[in-house]
This record gives C-alpha cells, structure tokens and sequence, in this order.
C-alpha cells in the first residue's frame, strides 16, 4: 500500500481591509490539486474561517456572492434550507443538520495578512 503524505500549508487571503464587523467574505483558494472555498467572517473585531461547505448536504452556503450572514448578521446562514451556525464556532443551531460543525479553518494574522491552513 502506498501513502499519501498531505503537508498543510499556509495560505495568504486577499487584502480584507474592507471587511465590514460583522461581515463575511467567500474567498476562492487555489491549490496545486484543486479549489478550496473558505468563508471568511469578522464578528467584534475576531476573524473566523470555515470551509464553504453546508454539512447538511455539501452546497456552499452563501446568498449572493460574499453574503453568508442571516438578517440579523449574527448567524451564518444556509441559503438552501436555512440552517443556522455560530459565527465563533460553526455549530449549527437549526435546521436540518442541527448539532454539527461547519469545518473550522486555523487562521493567522502576520504583518497584517491573513493566512489560513488549509
Ligand atoms: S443544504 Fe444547508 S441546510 Fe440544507
């Protein structure tokens, strides 16, 4: 049997100089093997990034280009089914995929980029 070392790497996002608080931003990663949506979000000055990936079924959960936030702005919302997630930590609150995860992405900030493991 052969492994398949996968190493994580950091990866710079754009500029987000312009990311309102509270705001989200879908932001397109392009790897060697592929693509990789990740939404961006600021909450009271903290930034949080998951992978744009409704656990319910698998679609990305943005209502327009960059609008993942409910009407409120304080949940994330599915614009399919309308499941709700925790800004600070992806857990779903309601909807059809109540009590999971969207998938955490670790970030940095470093001379005022941010990077993402991916
Ligand atoms: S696809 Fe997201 S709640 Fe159904």
């Amino acid at each position: 049997m052969a492994w398949v070392v996968v190493v994580p790497e950091w990866l710079p996002l754009p500029e987000i100089d312009d990311l309102p608080d509270p705001g989200s931003r879908g932001v397109t990663l392009e790897l060697s093997n592929g693509t990789v949506e990740v939404i961006l979000l600021q909450k009271g000055g903290c930034l949080f990034a998951y992978r744009n990936r409704c656990p319910h079924t698998g679609v990305n959960l943005e209502w327009q280009p960059d609008r993942f936030l409910d009407f409120t702005d304080r949940y994330i919302q599915c614009a399919t089914h309308g499941a709700l997630f925790r800004i600070e930590d992806g857990y779903c609150l309601r909807g059809p995929c109540a009590g999971q995860h969207l998938n955490s992405i670790p970030l940095r900030m470093e001379s005022g980029r941010v990077f993402v493991m991916i």
